[in-house]
């Protein structure tokens, strides 16, 4: 059996910090809490800033202590030089062999050393979302690429990943669709192109609309959809097969979207409204004993002190429509609950459309009124941005129509396909690669960008292979991959005496980081702060390339103690491309 190190990596900078700490102690022995704060630094490998504050704190001078603090280090294996600087700051330098240590600690480590702060934690995350007879929209690409990106970072952190697909799959408007479709027999929507599954729910979609045109326009079906409604709502045989159907058609475009996008959302991630359907008269008698739901205008609402529309009116959160139909806020109360009482989550993430930031926030006060939501519970609307087009407008067909994911995707790919034929003369079969690229193009370039801004989708800039993309990392991934290649048995145990260029360091202590950008980001919520990492990485790397020859090092030290590097800076970006569901192939 191999022998795995399953203990992380301690960090370099955690370990400056705690010699500092300790420098600190004897330096100030009447500091309470030392402030070492520890960071990267371009002068050295690290500064620490904590003695200015503790300085003040104390009456003493911050260049004085800063003097005392360095001359009191005292971790010569690990800190090479420590220089006060500036009012408090002590510059620290690491000795190379700390450094190439690090490196081979982290390669013999398991998961590169990095911890699993999240063992234990149950996550729920809420993503996709797609709604039952309509298109799937850019923003649903959204949903569904930092979902999965975010779900993913939680597994590698140790938690307990949930995935909740929180289907469009229920209410008044399939009363109305099924209605039209049962007077259109001549529709035939379920038979449209099966090789395109997603063809079948274009056509829903257009059914749709022409629906609910004929809703507003004409008062007899808007009875007989209403009558349709309660038909189904009561569990008529004929409505429900009609609209379990459509499910099925829907479901099947969905998935057919999330394996070409590489997403791993599933039949049993699937939870869509209509499975809070039978919890929904008590949910909301539970509120209305609690005095939460209260009556209004024959409706049943929610009311907040602090959630008042522009004209300083309350704004309710509506549960019941006069009319007796639950909405979509009734079924996000049964799911919370369901979340939290069943599914047992510490946590969950609703990666949701900006726009919809009221709704969850009254969601969430409901539920903590009702005390579903309490003590260490955590529920988290993670919202983002609009995508825009390239004119900087809501991304649109020329019509105004919502564009198809599906031809988007399929766009980007061919885009990319021809961006990597340029490199391949010969005109070999590229379709996978093209396939790999394109779509990593897609979800680096929503992923790269700050999640709650607004983005625009260009496919052009997105496939280019150099600058801030997906190929650029996925090319500095093969280049990496080529030259261990290369390399082939050439790999020998590292040297950690010989020395190290400024280039190796550089790479070595970026490399050291990479656990920390993880917590981060999860922290955050923001997938963009890892594709910064990365794209650092990537240029890291090649800075060290350019003037560091691997292969035909002046040593074999130097060669081994490269390889080195080079095979960790490998396994560090195919492994943080894959926490984003980026492929990392190994020639492009
Ligand atoms: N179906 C909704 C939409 O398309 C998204 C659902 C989000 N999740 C939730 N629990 N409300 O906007």
């Amino acid at each position: 059996e191999a022998f795995v190190n399953v203990e992380p990596v301690t960090p370099l900078v955690e370990a400056v910090e705690t010699a500092v700490v300790d420098a600190l102690r004897r330096a100030l022995p009447e500091t309470g809490g030392p402030e070492p704060l520890v960071r990267r630094s371009d002068r050295a490998d690290y500064q620490a800033n904590g003695a200015l504050p503790l300085a003040k704190r104390h009456g003493r001078n911050p260049r004085e202590l800063g003097e005392a603090v360095a001359a009191a280090i005292d971790a010569p294996d690990l800190i090479a030089t420590a220089e006060a600087s500036g009012p408090g700051f002590v510059n620290i330098a690491i000795t190379s062999e700390a450094v190439w240590k690090q490196v081979a600690a982290r390669l013999d480590a398991d998961r590169l050393g990095v911890g699993l702060p999240l063992a234990g934690e149950r996550i729920v995350v809420d993503y996709s979302g797609p709604n039952v007879a309509k298109e799937m929209h850019v923003g649903h690409l959204r949903t569904t690429i930092i979902g999965d990106a975010l779900a993913r970072l939680a597994e590698a952190l140790g938690a307990t990943v949930i995935r909740q697909n929180h289907l469009g799959d229920w209410g008044t408007q399939f009363g109305m669709l099924i209605q039209y479709l049962s007077e259109h027999p001549e529709a035939e929507w379920h038979r449209a192109d099966e090789a395109d599954p997603t063809a079948n729910v274009a056509v829903l979609d257009r059914l749709y609309r022409e629906a609910r045109a004929v809703f507003d326009a004409d008062p007899a079906f808007k009875e007989r959809a209403r009558a349709r409604v309660v038909a189904l709502q009561g569990g008529d045989e004929d409505s429900r097969r009609v609209w379990g159907d459509l499910v099925d058609v829907s479901a099947a475009a969905f998935d057919a979207i999330y394996e070409r996008l590489g997403v791993g959302l599933t039949a049993a991630d699937l939870a869509g409204e209509s499975t809070y359907n039978h919890l929904l008269d008590g949910v909301v008698a539970e509120l209305v004993e609690a005095g939460i739901a209260v009556e209004s205008e024959g409706a049943l609402c929610v009311f907040f002190e602090d959630v008042t529309g522009p004209d300083g009116e309350p704004v309710p959160l509506l549960l019941r429509k006069a009319d007796g139909g639950y909405g979509y806020a009734a079924t996000d109360l049964a799911a919370i609950r369901h979340r939290i009482g069943d599914l047992k989550a510490d946590r969950i993430l609703y990666v949701v459309d900006a726009r919809q930031a009221l709704h969850f926030k009254q969601v969430f006060a409901t539920a903590r009124r009702a005390g579903w939501l309490s003590g260490d519970v955590e529920a988290v609307h993670v919202p983002f941005g609009t995508v825009l087009g390239p004119d900087g407008r809501p991304y649109k067909t020329r019509s105004g129509g919502t564009v198809r994911l599906m031809g988007l995707i399929d766009e980007a790919i061919a885009k990319a396909g021809a961006v990597i034929a340029e490199k391949h003369p010969a005109g070999e079969d590229l379709a996978e690669l093209a396939a790999a690229t394109g779509i990593g193009a897609v979800k680096y370039a929503d992923l790269s960008n700050n999640r709650i801004k607004d983005y625009v989708f260009d496919s052009d800039k997105m496939v280019a292979l150099t600058g801030d993309t997906g190929v650029y990392l996925q090319y500095a991934h093969t280049r990496l991959a080529s030259i261990l290649r290369k390399a082939g048995a050439m790999t020998a145990p590292m040297a950690p005496a010989a020395p190290m260029s400024r280039e190796e360091r550089a790479l070595a202590l970026h490399l050291d980081a990479y656990g920390a950008v993880l917590a981060e980001a999860m922290a955050e919520r923001e997938p963009h702060r890892l594709c910064g990492y990365l794209y650092a990485l990537a240029r890291a790397f090649t800075g060290f390339y350019e003037a560091n020859p691997v292969l035909k090092a002046e040593s074999d030290e130097a060669r081994d103690n490269r390889l080195a590097l080079v095979r960790l800076a490998r396994e560090t970006l195919a492994h943080g491309l894959g926490l984003l569901g980026i492929a990392a192939p190994d020639r492009m």
